[in-house]
């Protein structure tokens, strides 16, 4: 042996690591063993700059299904690729497309382990849903479901298997662009949604995860990012321990304990640390309290961005930082793979950290199924028969009519006749296919939605006439660049107002530009951008017999339209389907029945407001004097409150009751009250229950939403609605992050919104 030529050794050397590679290659395959062995064996073979790779993250950089790129950061990104040092990619897609570079990764790399591939599926993939914000005004757990599993349903079928969504900020500012992507302002609302949505995108069980049709959510952003001051994206964000426990994380700890499978991190920092590199976020409260155990990706180029904070000096600080505080995977930055190794051989990151964040990884990708067939989602058949599909076009109709929300029906315009009328539509945003697909649409082809003007021409009854009355924008809009507005063009005003004159009802649709609201899209002015303002105001001088729809990516302050315009229809951006949602709601052949889920304030200046604020020692002028909290030039209430949306029947609530007047702290307080449809529709209404904790060790909110139930109510119908409130809805959090259920008297309030309702009173001994 002694005397074996050097070669022969290494040879033999070689074959017997071979073979021991390949064996244990074969073992974390085996499809019996249970996910936390399989992850185990693959770590144990892993190199340090394997495990690095894994938490790499890149965008889709190249033709991927044409030749190799040469040069630059391209043909840097395909070498790591090749080398296993790509854990992850995002924004590529197309079965085709996925195929390719998840061919690199399992057939060129050392160990074969496939990609995770992300995509930004925020309201749908091709066939597109409303924005987040008007499903949430929906309130219909169901169909924000339904929507999220049409979704997954397209994005998976082109070979997605990762969404960063949903969004679960909670925001109360109508400044901040992204409120678009979220369920508006209220915690309770938002965490049941977050759940919808989740369970929409990954299946009822864990085992669902692995479903051809599912792919894996992300709740974004942790944590406080909708929080920026002055609404300004990524802006600074500064907040107390009682905000931070009870509006911001409820939704986030509601996504872990429903099991989903990633978190992303947000771009701000949160008292002075940037959430990337925020210990106490992602390392204590999620991965400690919460027991999650899927993985933490960073926002794009968050960790680099630490360096712009000024929260770390360099690449290697910021790695260091995010690593140690619990980001398991760098987007974009580009640093985890150019630094970390050497950091763990520094000895700077401990290598348990690191063997942690990839075991995190690779559970997600082993539950997705993606060892077994990584080319699962690339089914090119399947890609055909579902993208676009008449069923999920269906789902997304659906979806979009239950989104609207009626906020005024004066002088009896809605729902229109059906025939006999004169109608004149007016305002660019009716006849644009682009502007109703919203913000988030990267795969979806622009153009494509159904318009205002080509639903309501499918009511053939009437005479419908289309007037632009002024264009809305100026140029090319796109997703990543500012818009220009039409400022000066008011030329197609006249022959607007003639059409008008002698109009039986004036369709106008109004407001926001789908690309208006989303990331990057702050506003300080929240009124109808461009000569809309104008347009409206002259048109109602020749005929007031207005219906107002808005296109909005968020709440907008309208007081005029508000005060004189007799019939207003919030319409936001509703997605591929708009056109026959908004014609469907005004021709009533659907009834209305959304509410909403974000205040929408009377000025500016009002902003941040919110329903569930805090009493101050003030709230009323009962001296008569100036001495008490309110404005001197306009009233302290909103223009329309959260929760707030009508219907074209109406509602009436009655014998409210509680079982008992005085509850121990572990019973149930059981509520009920008596719906009645009291109109002449057939309808829905979101019956809501809202709760005040009257002295408390830390001050509560004026009313805190604590249960809701859709109910569908023919007319002259009534219905008893029960309502069931334990400890979980009874406390709160502590400055120490403690939930606490205090003895003491409860006020309760149920009704048709956050403003008014029938009350009562329990008490906890
Ligand atoms: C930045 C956004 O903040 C985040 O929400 C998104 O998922 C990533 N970019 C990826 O596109």
């Amino acid at each position: 042996m002694k005397n074996k030529p050097f070669f022969l050794t290494a040879f033999i050397t070689l074959i017997f690591t071979n073979n021991i590679m390949n064996a244990q290659k074969k073992d974390y395959l085996d499809k019996t063993k249970s996910i936390e062995e399989r992850v185990n064996l693959l770590l144990k073979q892993m190199t340090i700059e394997e495990k690095v790779g894994q938490m790499n993250q890149y965008n889709g950089f190249w033709e991927v299904t044409g030749p190799a790129p040469k040069g630059g950061n391209a043909e840097l990104k395909y070498q790591h690729l090749r080398n296993g040092w790509v854990g992850s990619m995002l924004s590529v897609r197309g079965a085709k497309e996925v195929k390719a570079v998840q061919k690199i990764a399992v057939e060129e790399t050392r160990l074969g382990i496939p990609l995770i591939i992300g995509f930004d599926v925020i309201h749908g993939y091709k066939t597109l849903s409303p924005i987040p914000l008007a499903e949430a005004a929906s309130w219909d757990l169901e169909a924000i479901k339904k929507s999220a599993q049409v979704a997954a349903d397209e994005a998976s079928a082109s070979g997605i298997n990762w969404t960063f969504g949903p969004n679960v900020d909670i925001s109360n500012d109508a400044r901040w662009g992204r409120v678009m992507e979220g369920a508006g302002e209220d915690p309770y609302l938002g965490s049941k949604i977050a759940i919808a949505r989740i369970t929409g995108f990954q299946g009822d069980n864990k085992s669902d995860l692995a479903k051809t049709n599912t792919i894996a959510a992300c709740a974004k952003h942790f944590a406080a990012y909708g929080f920026a001051e002055s609404g300004r994206d990524y802006n600074t964000v500064d907040m107390s321990n009682s905000k931070l426990y009870n509006t911001v994380l409820p939704p986030f700890k509601a996504a872990s304990t429903a099991g989903v499978r990633t978190f992303m991190n947000s771009f701000n920092i949160l008292n002075g640390v940037p959430a990337t590199g925020n210990a106490f976020l992602q390392r204590d409260i999620l991965k400690g309290k919460w027991k999650f155990d899927g993985f933490v990706v960073s926002d794009w180029a968050s960790v680099r961005e630490m360096i712009t904070h000024g929260f770390a000096k360099d690449g290697a600080e910021a790695t260091e930082k995010a690593v140690n505080a619990g980001s398991d995977m760098d987007m974009e930055s580009h640093l985890y793979v150019a630094e970390l190794a050497k950091l763990v051989k520094d000895g700077k990151v401990k290598e348990s950290l690191i063997d942690d964040a990839v075991s995190r990884i690779l559970r997600v990708k082993f539950e997705l199924g993606l060892f077994d067939n990584p080319y699962k989602y690339c089914d090119e058949k399947r890609e055909k028969e579902v993208i676009g599909s008449k069923a999920n076009n269906e789902a997304v109709l659906d979806m979009a009519k239950k989104s609207i929300v009626l906020l005024k029906n004066k002088k009896d315009l809605l729902p229109l006749k059906k025939s006999g009328q004169k109608i004149v539509l007016i305002g660019a945003l009716a006849n644009d296919k682009n502007s109703p697909l919203g913000s988030w649409r990267i795969a979806s082809d622009d153009n494509t939605a159904v318009s205002v003007l080509e639903g309501m021409r499918q009511y053939k009854g009437n005479k419908l006439i289309f007037e632009k009355g002024a264009d809305l924008t100026v140029g090319n809009t796109s997703f990543t660049a500012e818009l220009v507005f039409n400022t000066t063009d008011k030329s197609g005003f006249e022959k607007a107002k003639k059409a008008a004159t002698n109009a039986d009802v004036v369709v106008m649709v109004l407001g926001e530009h789908g690309f208006q609201s989303g990331e990057g899209r702050s506003r300080t002015n929240l009124d109808l951008p461009g000569v809309q303002q104008e347009l409206l105001e002259e048109i109602y001088k020749v005929n007031s017999n207005i219906v107002l729809v808005l296109n909005n990516g968020r709440p907008l302050a309208l007081p005029w339209a508000t005060e004189h315009v007799p019939a207003i229809v919030e319409a936001w951006h509703l997605g591929t389907q708009t056109g026959n949602a908004v014609a469907q709601v005004l021709y009533g052949d659907y009834n209305p029945s959304g509410k909403l889920p974000m205040s929408f304030p009377r000025n500016v200046g009002q902003v941040p407001i919110y329903y569930n604020n805090y009493n101050t020692g003030r709230p009323i002028n009962s001296d008569k004097n100036v001495f008490w909290s309110h404005y001197t030039d306009v009233e302290k209430t909103p223009l329309f409150p959260f929760g707030f949306g009508l219907s074209y029947t109406t509602f009436d609530y009655k014998n409210l009751k509680i079982n008992k007047a005085v509850f121990a702290k572990e019973e149930s307080v059981v509520v009920s009250v008596d719906v009645t449809n009291s109109g002449n529709y057939n309808g829905k209404e979101v019956v809501q229950l809202y709760l005040h904790d009257e002295v408390a060790s830390l001050a509560r909110p004026v009313k805190e939403l604590k249960g809701f139930e859709l109910v569908d109510l023919k007319k002259g119908e009534t219905k008893t609605v029960t309502f069931t409130l334990t400890e979980k809805e009874l406390g709160f959090y502590d400055n120490e992050g403690n939930y606490l259920v205090e003895p003491g008297a409860f006020k309760i309030m149920v009704g048709g919104s956050s403003e008014k309702g029938l009350e009562s009173s329990f008490e906890i001994k």
